[in-house]
């Protein structure tokens, strides 16, 4: 395999713990997987020594915080062994934000402290190369990070997500996320021990065509292009800075992460990994969820924009030109959240980020 690349320029999450405060569905979508990894632990009956996890992709740790104290409290209740979790993220990642977090220096409640012989780790590796030691890890856990390639294939004509491409554009993007997705799976059956176990919860497009924000109303990612081009034709962007603003992302179907688990004659079928089941849920979006409840438009506004700022903001900057200075590139992007912001407060029945993601278990033999 060649060495591939850890990860693609100009993505990185809001630091100083702002992306778990910004991002309570994609907790509720963690929490979602806990029975999952509560069974794929179980499914080991023979384990012996220390208990080897990871969480790839994992931000600031925050999003992650009860999964891994209802996994600990599991363990527990029946055995004192050790228990390590390795946490890793591409190495841009706010690192300092979660080691605060883990370590019980914010307002998030860790559940370090609540057992003994837990031990955490941090890795800058990314989850495109290899992470931990051969044949060491008993369950691997991923949430809402591999659909980040590794590069941009290309830049999308007439959009800025995948979702939103066609032709050409479309194959060059399948083509990267069947290449990406095939590198992660090899590199973590490398790492897993005969027996280890999988928990991938990943973005999709599911069997109804929904997706992340393209489950009723507006389109979320169209309106992000829309926004877009309308900068072009105020004059506030170049033509070139909305054609560069492409996000390196690709949302499988449930067939596309199953197809080389499912191929004998693939490498990764022939590493020894297996497909346990995969499935595909959509979790509402909490702020619209909310809205319902409180109905104050401008309160919904404010509280949705974050969430969506939180991923995307470092792509947007990137895309603006370099010959700009900061200040000014910074005023633009507040300014197209501003312009965002200003639509849900206008039309918030309309608006959403409802999650869609496909939760699979792969084992190895
Ligand atoms: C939306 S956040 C998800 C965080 C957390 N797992 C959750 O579900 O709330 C996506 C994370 O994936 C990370 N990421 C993107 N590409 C990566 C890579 N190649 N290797 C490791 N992490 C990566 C990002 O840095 C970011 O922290």
């Amino acid at each position: 395999m060649s060495k591939p690349t850890a990860h693609a320029d100009n993505i990185t999450m809001s630091g100083d713990g702002l992306y778990s405060l910004a991002t309570i569905g994609a907790k509720d979508v963690i929490d979602k997987a806990t029975p999952r990894v509560i069974a794929a632990i179980n499914s080991m009956p023979d384990h012996q020594g220390t208990w080897h996890f990871s969480d790839m992709g994992c931000a600031d740790g925050g999003t992650s915080l009860d999964l891994w104290r209802s996994v600990v409290k599991h363990i527990r209740a029946n055995e004192a062994s050790d228990i390590q979790i390795v946490y890793a993220d591409q190495a841009r990642n706010d690192f300092n934000a979660l080691v605060k977090i883990l370590h019980g220096l914010t307002q998030f409640d860790s559940y370090l402290d609540e057992h003994s012989n837990v031990f955490a780790l941090e890795s800058g590796a990314s989850f495109y190369t290899p992470i931990l030691p051969s044949n060491s890890l008993n369950l691997g856990f991923s949430a809402t990070a591999m659909h980040w390639l590794s590069q941009k294939p290309c830049d999308i004509k007439g959009h800025v997500h995948m979702v939103g491409a066609n032709g050409e554009d479309r194959r060059a993007f399948a083509a990267q996320a069947a290449k990406d997705w095939e590198t992660i799976l090899l590199q973590r059956a490398r790492e897993m021990k005969s027996g280890a176990k999988l928990v991938l919860i990943n973005f999709c497009i599911d069997e109804n065509g929904n997706y992340l924000g393209n489950t009723g109303g507006v389109n979320m990612f169209d309106n992000f292009n829309n926004n877009w081009q309308d900068f072009v034709d105020q004059n506030t962007i170049t033509a070139g800075e909305y054609e560069a603003m492409t996000l390196p992302q690709y949302y499988n179907t449930a067939e596309e992460f199953s197809q080389p688990l499912l191929d004998t004659n693939s490498a990764v079928h022939k590493a020894g990994l297996r497909l346990v089941d995969i499935e595909t849920a959509v979790v509402p979006c909490p702020f619209a969820e909310d809205f319902k409840v409180h109905g104050n438009a401008q309160q919904f506004a404010k509280a949705y924009i974050p969430t969506i700022r939180s991923w995307n903001e470092s792509t947007f900057i990137g895309a603006l030109s370099a010959d700009r200075p900061t200040q000014e590139r910074e005023d633009i992007i507040e300014a197209y959240y501003a312009s965002y912001e200003s639509q849900v407060a206008q039309n918030p029945q309309d608006h959403g980020m409802g999650y869609v993601h496909a939760y699979m278990t792969i084992e190895k033999l």
